[in-house]
């Protein structure tokens, strides 16, 4: 029986993250181990359109892991989502006899991953965003890179915050998500978190920096989630001179977070969902995105993964729910509940214990 899957390609779209490159090695390595040739699609999407590709070999990316960002470049296209792009996209698909793809990137790149599964090139998404906020996996690749980042900036800041008995608010990256900020806070024992999920106490901590600075305490870490707005995490600093005495200053790493040398954690899951994610473009599936559920890897059909997003983030249309079964919404309703838990627990934790 002629094989169907001669030649896949792989991309990776939006904003890049540590681990993408072990992605891209899994990926290529997987393949050709497999008997499958690999394209590598340079700039994501727009790489796509414009014909912009280069054939991998093992070699290629022997020694890409150790390294942040992506060997294949990143891009956010506007034009891909257009029909006329993405016919674009399409001709380059068939002109280079590619059968397949695997999409690295956010929810943006699935939902182009999708796009192009509609329309006949099969598609498997694989998460890679420091953000954390794809609501059906409980991990993304860059994470925990980005999160140890933070650590390392933090325990820098509080050294220096510590001789000058300051308070240092840092602001960290995560799009609207406040999962970089809870864990880094929790990590760098901040006496205040503000994350866009959960309601803030300020009169509270104020007042807890109070008492910790009548204890002796000389230094005060607040992180803030870049979700709260560009001009919060200032204004918070000058308010803490204001109403606790303490001198405060207001730090903002914002893209070194996400780049770096990408962590074991990163590197592994990044390896295994690239490796899941041939194994099942190979064998027939598409549309589906490579996930993290208590520590298995499992596909999720992209659309259902699209629509749980939504409904976590509040942002469900009219009919969104119409193409699920009753099962199906539960079991949405089921994951938006526990991802709300997550955030109860350590919300409760990190203010019962940060000081
Ligand atoms: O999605 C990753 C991310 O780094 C977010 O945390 C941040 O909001 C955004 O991308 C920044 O985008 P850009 O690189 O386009 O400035």
């Amino acid at each position: 029986m002629e094989k169907k899957f001669k030649r896949i390609g792989v991309l990776t779209s939006g904003g890049d993250a540590p681990g993408m490159n072990s992605v891209i090695k899994s990926v290529t390595c997987a393949a050709l181990d497999m008997g499958v040739e690999v394209i590598g699609i340079l700039g994501g999407y727009s790489g796509l359109i414009n014909d912009r590709t280069k054939k991998l070999s093992e070699s290629d990316v022997s020694d890409i892991i150790s390294k942040g960002g992506t060997m294949l470049y990143s891009d956010r296209c506007d034009e891909f989502k257009t029909e006329e792009g993405m016919q674009k996209a399409i001709a380059t698909c068939k002109k280079h006899n590619i059968d397949g793809i695997i999409a690295i990137g956010g929810d943006g790149t699935f939902r182009g991953a999708t796009d192009l599964s509609i329309r006949g090139v099969p598609c498997i998404g694989v998460s890679g965003t420091i953000d954390n906020d794809i609501t059906a996996t409980d991990i993304t690749v860059g994470f925990d890179t980005a999160m140890n980042t933070v650590l390392k900036l933090g325990d820098a800041l509080r050294d220096t915050s510590e001789s000058h008995a300051r308070c240092c608010v840092i602001e960290v990256m995560g799009r609207n998500a406040g999962y970089i900020a809870i864990e880094t806070g929790m990590a760098l024992n901040a006496i205040g978190v503000v994350i866009q999920e959960m309601p803030f106490d300020k009169e509270a901590m104020f007042a807890k920096m109070i008492r910790m600075k009548e204890q002796g305490q000389r230094s005060f870490i607040v992180i803030v989630a870049e979700g709260m707005g560009s001009e919060f995490g200032e204004a918070l600093t000058k308010e803490i001179e204001e109403k606790t005495g303490i001198e405060a200053r207001f730090n903002r790493p914002a893209h070194i977070v996400r780049g770096g040398i990408p962590t074991l954690a990163d590197r592994c899951f990044a390896a295994r969902c690239g490796y899941k994610a041939v194994q099942l473009l190979l064998e027939g599936q598409s549309d589906v995105v490579i996930c993290s559920r208590h520590d298995k890897i499992i596909p999720v059909d992209i659309k259902w993964a699209l629509i749980v997003d939504r409904m976590y983030k509040n942002k469900l249309k009219d009919g969104d729910l119409d193409a699920f079964t009753p099962e199906e919404i539960e079991k949405m309703k089921a994951l938006c509940k526990e991802r709300h838990e997550y955030f109860v627990e350590m919300y409760e934790i990190v203010n019962a214990i940060g000081c």
